[in-house]
């Protein structure tokens, strides 16, 4: 498997991860659970790209030359928080695990300057939980959310 990341930018990105955003297990699987209208995915994508602490990137596989997640960060000083998803397709072949062990790297290479990154899991998201871990991120356990940590040691 090779992936690349792409940062998201164009109306065609918009456009590909709306196709995304409503699938029913990564909304259940948020801390917002409603249905996003286009419109509004639009406007908070335009938001995304206007703010330079927040990245997302699109991860292409390149064998297969196929768009098979996302991955956002937000920055809030020098704690970037992580927020992705594999397209329903593409599930349960290592994808996500391999996004994840990507990520720090790729922001680095990007220019950004971080302490830490995190990830919050509803405790129900079993998949996600086991990604996060298999990636090596730490984790803590809260009453809300499972926090998944990697320290940048850089
Ligand atoms: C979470 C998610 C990104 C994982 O991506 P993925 O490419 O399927 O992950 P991987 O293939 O690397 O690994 C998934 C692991 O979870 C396991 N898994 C998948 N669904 C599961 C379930 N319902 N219960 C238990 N384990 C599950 C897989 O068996 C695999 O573990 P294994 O390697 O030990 O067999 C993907 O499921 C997804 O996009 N979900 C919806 C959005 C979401 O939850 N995002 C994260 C928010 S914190």
């Amino acid at each position: 498997m090779k992936l690349e990341f792409k940062q998201a930018h164009t109306d065609q990105d918009c456009s590909l991860l709306f196709k995304w955003i409503n699938d029913p297990i990564t909304r259940m699987n948020s801390f917002h659970t409603e249905m996003i209208p286009y419109d509004e995915h639009c406007k908070w994508f335009s938001t995304k790209m206007n703010n330079p602490g927040s990245i997302i990137y699109i991860c292409v596989d390149v064998d297969i030359k196929l768009e098979v997640g996302q991955i956002r960060v937000e920055f809030d000083n020098d704690i970037g928080e992580i927020n992705y998803c594999v397209e329903p397709q593409s599930r349960g072949k290592g994808f996500g695990t391999e996004i994840l062990k990507l990520l720090p790297n790729q922001l680095i290479k990007d220019g950004f300057v971080f302490s830490k990154l995190i990830g919050k899991v509803k405790h129900n998201n079993i998949a996600s939980e086991k990604v996060f871990l298999k990636a090596g991120y730490q984790v803590e356990i809260s009453s809300e959310w499972k926090e998944f940590t990697w320290l940048n040691q850089h």
